[in-house]
C-alpha cells in the first residue's frame, strides 16, 4: 500500500500546531492497523508530549500496536529532553514498522532515532519525497543547519516599485496595500517570534507591529538602531518591549550591541533571545541589505495598482515567486 495517504495525514496533523512549537519542530504521527487509522497525534508545544507519544496513547486497544505501522512526519527522537526518547517508546511498544517523512538533522538526533529502531529489529522506511516534510519545518531546519533564525521578508509596493513616496517624518505614510494584504501579513506575524524594523521606520510610521487582525501571539519587536535613535512616543506604541540591535548602549532594555549593518554577525545571536523566526518588515534599505547579505529565506510581496512615480525603492528582486490575487493586490511568495 502507498504510504502517501498516511504521511499526508501526518503533515496535516503537524500543522495544527503551526506557530506554537518553537523552538521544537511541528510533528504529526499516525498509527495504522490493517489499512485503518487507529491512533493519531501531534506535538502541541515545546515541553509537551511528542507526536509519537500522543498517537500511541490515543490507541484504544493497545494490543494492536504489535501489528501496526507508525507513520511520523519526522525521525523519532533519540535523546532524553523534557520527555523520554520516542524511539525507545516505539521499541518498548513493540511496533514492528515505522515510516518516516524526513530524517532529523538536529545534532541530538541525526540518524540516532533510526539507528535505535533498526537495532531493535524495527523495519524503517524513509519517504522517497522528503521535501514537503523539510518544508513544513523550514524554520527548525534553518536553526539547526545554519545556526541562525529563519528570515522572512515582507513588504508592500506600488506597481512601479516604491514602498512610500518621499515625505517628511510628520507626514503620514502612504497606504499601499488593501485589507486582505493586512490580514495575510498578520497571519504571517502570528508564526514569527520577532518582527524587525529600523528605528527610522519605527519613528516615521509609529507601528504597533502586533498581530491584531488575526489570532495568535504578537512577535517581539526588534529595532535596528544606528543614526536614528527610537523616539519614546514610537516605543510606547509597540505591542511589547523591543530588543535593540546596534549602537544602543544608551537604551534601556534587552540589546545586542554591535554594528547593525553587519547582519551575519548579530543575526545568530537572536536565537539567544528565543527568536527562531524573524519577520523583516523594512524599510527599503533594511530589506535590501538583508537580500544583499543572502539572509532572506522566504519573501512576501504585495503589489498594488497604485503608481507613485518616485519614492523609497522596494527591494531590487531578480527572482519571481508564486503569484495570486489578494483583493486589489497581487501577492507573491518566493
Ligand atoms: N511599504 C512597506 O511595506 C514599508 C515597510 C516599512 C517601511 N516603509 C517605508 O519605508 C521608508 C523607510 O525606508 P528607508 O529605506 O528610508 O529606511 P529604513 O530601511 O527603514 O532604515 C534605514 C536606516 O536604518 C539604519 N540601518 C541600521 N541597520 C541597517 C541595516 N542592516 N541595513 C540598512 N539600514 C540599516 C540605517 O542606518 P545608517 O543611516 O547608519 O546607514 C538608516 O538609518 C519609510 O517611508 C517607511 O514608511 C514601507
Amino acid at each position: 500500500m502507498s504510504h502517501t495517504k498516511f504521511l499526508t495525514r501526518c503533515l496535516q496533523l503537524a500543522t495544527y500546531a503551526n506557530g506554537r512549537t518553537s523552538p521544537n519542530p511541528m510533528v504529526g504521527a499516525v498509527l495504522v492497523y490493517k489499512g485503518q487509522i487507529i491512533g493519531e497525534g501531534y506535538h502541541h508545544r515545546a515541553g509537551e508530549p511528542h507526536a509519537e507519544v500522543m498517537a500511541i496513547n490515543s490507541v484504544q486497544d493497545q494490543s494492536l500496536l504489535t501489528s501496526s505501522t507508525l507513520y511520523c512526519s519526522l525521525e523519532p527522537c533519540a535523546h532524553y529532553g523534557k520527555t523520554p526518547p520516542c524511539s525507545v517508546l516505539i521499541t518498548e511498544s513493540r511496533i514492528p514498522k515505522v515510516v518516516i517523512g524526513c530524517s532529523d538533522s538536529n545534532d541530538l538526533v541525526n540518524g540516532k532515532g533510526i539507528a535505535h529502531l533498526k537495532s531493535h529489529g524495527v523495519e524503517v522506511v524513509l519517504s522517497e519525497n522528503p521535501a514537503a516534510f523539510r518544508e513544513l519545518n523550514r524554520v527548525f531546519f534553518c536553526n539547526k543547519d545554519l545556526k541562525r533564525p529563519f528570515v522572512s521578508a515582507k513588504w508592500a509596493q506600488s506597481i512601479d516599485g516604491y514602498l512610500d513616496r518621499l515625505r517628511t517624518k510628520n507626514e503620514r505614510a502612504t497606504l499601499i496595500s488593501g485589507p486582505l494584504a493586512s490580514l495575510k501579513t498578520h497571519q504571517l506575524r502570528a508564526t514569527a517570534d520577532g518582527i524587525l524594523v529600523s528605528a527610522k521606520t519605527l519613528n516615521w510610521d509609529q507601528p504597533s507591529l502586533s498581530t491584531r487582525n488575526y489570532f495568535g501571539r504578537n512577535p517581539r519587536p526588534i529595532v535596528l538602531v544606528s543614526s536614528y535613535l527610537p523616539d519614546e512616543s514610537a516605543l510606547q506604541k509597540l505591542s511589547s518591549p523591543p530588543l535593540f540591535v546596534g549602537n544602543a548602549a544608551m537604551l534601556e532594555g534587552d540589546k545586542i550591541v554591535c554594528d547593525p549593518q553587519a547582519i551575519e554577525h548579530w543575526l545568530p545571536k537572536l536565537l539567544d533571545f528565543g527568536i527562531h523566526h524573524v519577520l523583516v518588515e523594512g524599510g527599503g534599505r533594511v530589506l535590501q541589505s538583508f537580500f544583499d547579505t543572502g539572509c532572506v529565506d522566504e519573501w512576501h510581496r504585495y503589489t498594488s495598482l497604485h503608481t507613485l512615480s518616485s519614492g523609497i525603492p522596494a527591494p531590487d528582486l531578480k527572482l519571481s515567486g508564486t503569484a495570486s490575487n489578494l483583493g486589489e493586490d497581487c501577492y507573491e511568495r518566493g
